[in-house]
């Protein structure tokens, strides 16, 4: 085998397609976590104790197997009360979403979403079609269901609703999304229900009614296997044929799907978990309102906090305390606001402790409101501390 020299080494002139080179990239910042990660909205625990005793049990034969992904559908299914031709196990909902796109858009296409959403929608949307339309979300930050509904129309083939969303928190009520999936008869919608553990509310009952709808959950965040890559499209079996005709056989690896099935099957664990997110939330939510730190009621497992203008300096010092924060000022609307992820009960502690402490060390003046004439003032002073 011969090895290039520098010298050997020539620039591609094959260019990819005009979508490739237009779409955005996303680099979430991953480097560095060795730490308390309260960033990226990750389970910060452990899963069922079960998985690992699975994972203990791996034989080196079973690794030379191709991954057989029905029988873990089959388990799923039944756990939702559902039929197996219903499910689709995905490489995480990152890949549910990319599917969705392949399955349904066309180039002259139009997708729906609203922003600040989770940013891969605008990723795998932009790899199929041009005509991505946003409905931004007012100060509130608040689902826009007025403008969302008014921006439906008949090139409209792809809608994306989470809810809970992420990074704000905010739900879409189930007689707001069966309003968008009833305008749209025409269009697939797709409700990621990513964090629905941790608020409780679903429309997976609506997809026998409404044909269109289809239901995206993970398996990243309340089951605690964000590493395994696993997530699902639930829907009516005609609209699953269409996903699985996209989908690779081998899309989710034999390992993950049999830590799946012994984490679906305890539920108690899941249960525990998601107790101590719910508790942690008003924990959380409480300090909050104490250290007069302004957010958005959350349904999720984090809270999006309005900070202002040492939105970079406050993540700078939480790291020095070997805590991780998201900062969310580049998303839309959402300039100066910090989002941190409630974990089990000692890391709410240790996430509210260490905010107390780098809000005082970078000399943070407290906001009263989202827009009183005391927060411009907070904000000001804010500003003056960040430029000293
Ligand atoms: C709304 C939403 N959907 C999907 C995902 C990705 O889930 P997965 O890990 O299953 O790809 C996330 C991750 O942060 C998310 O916030």
């Amino acid at each position: 085998m011969s090895v290039a020299t520098k010298t050997d080494v020539k620039t591609a002139i094959v260019k990819p397609r005009r979508a490739v080179l237009a779409m955005p990239e996303y680099h979430p910042p991953l480097a560095a976590r060795e730490a308390l990660r309260l960033d990226f909205n990750e389970n910060t625990f452990a899963p069922s104790p079960r998985v690992l005793d699975r994972l203990k049990q791996i034989t080196a034969e079973e690794l030379t197997k191709y991954p057989e992904r029905e029988p873990a559908e089959r388990k799923v299914a039944a756990h939702l009360g559902l039929d197996s031709s219903q499910v689709l196990l995905t490489n995480g909902v990152d890949e549910a979403i990319h599917l969705m796109c392949c399955a349904f858009l066309e180039a002259e296409d139009e997708a729906l979403i609203c922003t600040p959403s989770f940013f891969m929608y605008d990723v795998s949307i932009s790899m199929m079609t041009p005509h991505l339309v946003k409905v931004q979300a007012d100060e509130t930050l608040q689902f826009p269901f007025e403008r969302f509904l008014a921006a439906i129309n008949e090139r409209t083939k792809l809608i994306i609703v989470a809810s809970p969303n992420n990074p704000t928190g905010a739900t879409v009520s189930r007689a707001e999304i069966l309003a968008i999936a009833n305008a749209a008869p025409h269009a697939a919608v797709m409700v990621d229900e990513a964090y629905f553990h941790f608020h409780g509310e679903t429309v997976l009952s609506d997809i026998a009614t409404t044909p269109n709808l289809i239901v995206a959950r993970t398996f990243s965040k309340a089951y605690g296997l964000a590493d395994l890559r696993i997530g699902m499209l639930i829907g009516s079996t005609e609209m699953l044929t269409y996903l699985r005709k996209v989908s690779s056989p081998y899309n989710v690896n034999g390992v993950a799907l049999d830590c799946l099935t012994v984490a679906v099957e305890d539920q108690a664990y899941l249960a525990w978990y998601v107790e101590q997110i719910r508790i942690g939330r008003e924990r959380m939510m409480g300090g909050l309102d104490e250290l007069g730190v302004r957010y958005f009621p959350s349904a999720a497992n984090f809270v999006l906090m309005k900070i202002g203008p040492l939105h970079k300096e406050l993540v700078t010092a939480m790291r020095k305390r070997g805590i991780l924060l998201r900062d969310r000022s580049a998303d839309p609307g959402c300039d100066g606001y910090v989002r941190i992820t409630i974990g089990v009960e000692d890391h709410v502690t240790r996430g509210l402790a260490a905010l107390k402490d780098s809000l005082e060390e970078i000399g943070w003046k407290a906001m009263h409101g989202f827009s009183t004439a005391e927060d411009q003032e907070a904000t000001t002073e804010n500003q003056e501390a960040r430029e000293l």
